[in-house]
């Protein structure tokens, strides 16, 4: 059974993997307007799993005796100056996502809620790798600076990047 505030806590967190399912949906639809379709794809895919981890999240509190929350969202942003910009957004949006469950590990841990805190574990260690791949994608990004032919290459290349991750995760 989850206590009132932990069910809160993982209420927030819910909200925080819609709202990056939404970020990343609107970087998707910059970078194929833009006519990046590897971005885009990359991005569509990321969208993808932040809804499966906020539908993670659902599963559990409802399952413990809570009840998920669905809430209004803020809205994201739509356009960017450039392409290093969307990605340092993504990039920094996922280290704000690591500190958020960090956060919720302390709490669980506060609480000595053992069963929730084992559940969070499958999130740290996802952020570890999505901060990775986030810090990868920028260096490519900023070795490529402003090279046309450079950002054509790396549109074609995220496609593997998105394969890649995709199998590293387990289905669940
Ligand atoms: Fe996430
Ligand atoms: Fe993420």
């Amino acid at each position: 059974m989850l206590s009132k505030s932990i069910e809160k806590a993982l209420n927030d967190q819910i909200r925080i993997e819609a709202e990056s399912s939404q970020i990343y949906l609107a970087m998707a639809c910059w970078a194929e307007v833009k006519g990046l379709e590897g971005v885009a794809g990359f991005m569509y895919s990321q969208s993808n799993e932040e809804r499966d981890h906020m539908l993670k999240l659902i599963k559990f509190v409802n399952e413990r005796g809570g009840h998920a929350h669905i809430s209004a969202l803020n809205a994201p942003n739509v356009t960017f100056e450039s392409f290093k910009e969307m990605f340092e957004k993504l990039f920094e949006h996922e280290v704000f996502v690591s500190e958020s469950i960090n956060n919720l590990v302390h709490i669980s841990l506060q609480e000595k809620d053992y069963a929730t805190h084992n559940f969070l574990q499958w999130y740290v260690s996802e952020q570890i790798e999505e901060e990775a791949m986030a810090r990868t994608i920028l260096d490519k990004i900023n070795l490529i600076g402003n090279d046309k032919g450079g950002l054509y290459l790396f549109d074609r290349d995220i496609v593997n990047l998105t394969v890649n991750s995709a199998s590293m995760d387990n289905p669940e």
